[in-house]
């Protein structure tokens, strides 16, 4: 075999080409806000609010799978209920497929909310326990109106065997069945209507670490067998790695670097990357001595988002920082010699072979 033909053969590996051919998108962002009041007296005067999500411009292109990664409180879960309208924002637009959803009322989002579905964390208090599967599985169809070929029964049952339970357990209890598997009993009650995005906030993180890969790979099979679009979530970028076509970063409200899985991992641009990416302990893929792992630990706590540093957000923990950080807020683009779908908000990013352990943060 030749060697253009062996370099073919890995990438032919890696499932983003294949899955976003020509990526569409099915949803778009743009200028996304949600701020949450605080309020203080009888009169409820604002008197600040909680910039959850401070901006942010993405899109999720059709049969691709979009990880949005961060530290805990800035802004993801926030994002994917903006995006599937269970918050309303606070400015900025969302279009999904084609239409422009971002103000919608309940009735004018019904036929919407059949096409985008969120699956939660937790698979414990997700469940109302005193409903059996059937039952649980079974309500979409009844909520929206939904006609069934064979009736609703069959339909769940049907649902039940897609993601790997047993279609008998029909009228068992979620307390009968395992995390895992309660997890699954929510992924089937959200495919019942059939949609076309699903966002996944942390989908395994309560699970037991044996049991998150099951789950992911039943993820994954059941988007390339229903052609789904997928937004996951996760605190870390190990979880996002092996599900995610690109991957976006998100700190303090605000998306920080956003790129194809490939150049993320490989050559991540934005300091806080850098620095999630090496608090767990990874070969660092710039180091020559590949053998050497290091921790660049990240310092300190993240700043409140009721009043977050002026210019870029990460300046108070960044190694990098210079003056112009805090006067001017560095805007999310290409830079060159990156790949296109390679973008980083930082007025100076980290380059290919830079040591990034310095400034007494390595561990
Ligand atoms: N309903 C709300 N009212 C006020 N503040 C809120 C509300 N929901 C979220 N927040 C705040 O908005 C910020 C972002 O929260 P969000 O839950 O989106 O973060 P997250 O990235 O999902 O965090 P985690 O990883 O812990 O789940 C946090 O400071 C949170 O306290
Ligand atoms: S803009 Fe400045 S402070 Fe922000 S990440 Fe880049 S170097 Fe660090
Ligand atoms: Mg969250």
């Amino acid at each position: 075999m030749t060697e253009s033909i062996a370099r073919e053969g890995v990438a032919a590996q890696t499932p983003s080409a294949a899955q976003t051919p020509n990526k569409e998108a099915l949803l778009s962002v743009t200028g996304l806000q949600k701020h949450f009041p605080i309020t203080k007296g009888l009169l409820k005067r604002q008197v600040a609010a909680v910039k959850a999500v401070d901006g942010i411009d993405f899109e999720v292109y059709k049969g691709e799978t979009l990880g949005l990664v961060g530290e805990s409180g800035c802004g993801k879960s926030t994002t994917g209920r903006l995006i599937t309208r269970l918050a309303e924002p606070t400015a900025g637009k969302i279009t999904f497929d084609g239409s422009d959803i971002t103000h919608l009322k309940t009735g004018a989002m019904r036929p919407f909310r059949r096409d985008m579905q969120m699956i939660f964390q937790d698979p414990f208090s997700s469940l109302n326990p005193r409903h059996t599967v059937g039952a649980i599985v079974g309500a979409p169809f009844h909520i929206q109106g939904v006609k069934t070929e064979h009736g609703v029964k069959r339909a769940v049952q049907d649902l039940l065997k897609l993601v790997g339970l047993n279609p008998e357990h029909y009228n068992r209890y979620p307390h009968e069945f395992s995390g895992g598997q309660r997890q699954r009993i929510g992924i089937a009650r959200t495919l019942a209507l059939k949609p076309k995005l699903i966002v996944a906030d942390e989908p395994v993180s309560a699970l037991d670490v044996s049991i998150q890969a099951q789950v992911v790979n039943l993820l994954e099979d059941l988007q390339e067998e229903l052609g789904l679009t997928y937004v996951v979530i996760a605190h870390d970028l190990s979880v996002v790695r092996h599900i995610s076509d690109r991957v976006a970063v998100m700190y303090l409200g605000k998306i920080v670097e956003v790129a194809d899985r490939e150049s993320l991992y490989a050559n991540p641009r934005h300091p806080y990357t850098v620095a999630l990416m090496s608090a767990v302990p990874v070969p660092n893929p710039r180091r020559r001595e590949s053998n050497q792992r290091e921790r660049v630990l990240l310092t300190g706590d993240v700043p409140s988002p009721i009043d977050p540093p002026s210019g870029c957000r990460f300046r108070t923990r960044c190694w990098k920082a210079q003056e112009i950080c805090a006067t001017t807020e560095p805007p999310l683009v290409v830079r060159e010699g990156d790949s296109p779908d390679h973008a980083t908000a930082c007025h100076f990013p980290v380059a290919d072979n830079e040591e990034v352990a310095g400034r007494g943060q390595a561990a």
